[in-house]
Parts: structure tokens; C-alpha cells; sequence
């Protein structure tokens, strides 16, 4: 029997990269497949919730059962995200979302020619969370930290600067895990309760996980 713990829920999931253009031909992005994302808005959705899934540009197949939203940039992103969060009980942000962009693409494309060096000057992209959270009424805020290096307190300084209830903080050299991979392995930590340690699993085990814990804040 199927658990329908998330009916009720109205669940926008963000996941995938963001592609920021460089020249008509060229954008900076990242490794993200989208798999996470997709595997926690499958989840929300097997378990009864309704759900968004705003994604950047993935090779994966649009899931059934719920709204796909698609879009390229940060900043499409933002847009996308905010213009449903009212409607929203719970954000999760699995998305790699650029940090920084072109301060001005290149209208046409870059030429090598006489150049030895190429310098791009960036701008910051808009902090998506920062901004809903900024924005919440009672939305439950759920973020994810892609870490290289001291991983809790990292994603502990994350959790409180951008305002979260939730952080996944995941260790992305690990090997089988992280980016691109169908395993993942991570730290989940809340404002009030102790961190909890989930091994190496599948991206939907962990995603189920992640709905349990955080559906035992929101009831808290
Ligand atoms: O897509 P996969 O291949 O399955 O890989 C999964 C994953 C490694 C991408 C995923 O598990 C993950 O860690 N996602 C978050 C990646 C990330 O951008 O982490 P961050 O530590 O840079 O950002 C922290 C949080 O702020 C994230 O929830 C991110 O979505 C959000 N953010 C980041 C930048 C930005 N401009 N706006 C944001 O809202």
C-alpha cells in the first residue's frame, strides 16, 4: 500500500543546472544532471503531494504527474520559483544554481583570434533562496549544499544565512555520489534537531528519507 503521507502538500521542486550564456554559442553551467531533483518531486508525488518541478536543462524524460516547468538561466529560475511560491507549502532546491554570470554576454560569438588571453568579468546571479525566503509566509524551505570540503559546517552556514528549515549538505568528490551519479550519500541538518547521516543510497531512497525528515519538522 502506497504511503499518501504528502497528500495535501503543494510541493515546487527545483533541479538541474543553469546554463548562463557567454556568447551566442557558449554559457558557463555545471555537472548536474537533474537526477536528485527529479527523484525528490517523484517522491512528494508517489506519497500524494502535489508538485512543480522547475528544471534547467536535463537529459531526463519530463515525469508524469505533475507540472514541468522548464527554463535555461538563474535568473529564469527566480522567476519561475516566485511566481508559484505563494502557492507553495514546501520548496525543495536541488538545483546547481550559478553563483555568477556574464556581467554582459557577448552578442556575437568570441573570437580567438590575436587574443593569448581571455578574461570574463561576472556579476553574482540572484541567490534564489535567499530571495523566498525573504518572501515566505509558511513555506517549509528545504535547500541542498554541494560541498568539496568541510561539509557540515559549510552547509550549517548556508542553512542559516539563506534562512532554510532544511539543508542536505552532500559531499560531491565522494566517489558514486553527488553530481551526475544514481547514488547519493548525505548529511541532512535541520535549526533544531541533531544532523542525521545517510549513507550511500539511491537518489530516490534519499529523496524519501528527506520527505520523512522533513515531514516530522513540519509536524513538530
Ligand atoms: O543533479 P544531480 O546530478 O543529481 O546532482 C545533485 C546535486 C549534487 C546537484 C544536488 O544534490 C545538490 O547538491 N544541489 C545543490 C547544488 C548547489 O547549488 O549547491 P550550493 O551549495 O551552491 O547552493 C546551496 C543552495 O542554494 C542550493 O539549494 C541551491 O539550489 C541554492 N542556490 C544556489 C545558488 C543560487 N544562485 N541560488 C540558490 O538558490
Amino acid at each position: 500500500m502506497p504511503r499518501a503521507d504528502w497528500r495535501g502538500q503543494r510541493v515546487l521542486v527545483s533541479a538541474g543546472p543553469t546554463q548562463e550564456a557567454l556568447d551566442p554559442v557558449r554559457f558557463l553551467s555545471n555537472r548536474s544532471s537533474g537526477k536528485m531533483g527529479y527523484a525528490v518531486a517523484e517522491a512528494a508525488r508517489d506519497r500524494g503531494a502535489e508538485v512543480v518541478l522547475v528544471t534547467g536543462p536535463t537529459a531526463l524524460p519530463p515525469p508524469a504527474g505533475m507540472a514541468v516547468v522548464t527554463v535555461t538561466t538563474a535568473q529564469e529560475m527566480a522567476d519561475a520559483l516566485s511566481q508559484r511560491f505563494a502557492w507553495a507549502t514546501v520548496v525543495v532546491m536541488a538545483a546547481a544554481v550559478a553563483d555568477f554570470r556574464p556581467t554582459e554576454p557577448a552578442r556575437q560569438k568570441i573570437k580567438k583570434q590575436g587574443q593569448s588571453r581571455l578574461s570574463l568579468e561576472l556579476e553574482p546571479a540572484p541567490d534564489i533562496l535567499a530571495m523566498l525566503s525573504a518572501m515566505r509566509t509558511s513555506q517549509l524551505l528545504i535547500g541542498f549544499a554541494a560541498e568539496t570540503e568541510d561539509l557540515v559546517p559549510h552547509a550549517q552556514a548556508k542553512l542559516l544565512a539563506k534562512g532554510l528549515d532544511l539543508i542536505v549538505a552532500n559531499d560531491v568528490t565522494r566517489v558514486g555520489a553527488g553530481f551526475g551519479s544514481d547514488d547519493n550519500a548525505a548529511v541532512v541538518l535541520s535549526r533544531t534537531g541533531p544532523p542525521r547521516e545517510f549513507g550511500l543510497m539511491p537518489k530516490r531512497r534519499l529523496a524519501d528519507e528527506l520527505l520523512t525528515a522533513a515531514l516530522e519538522l513540519a509536524r513538530a
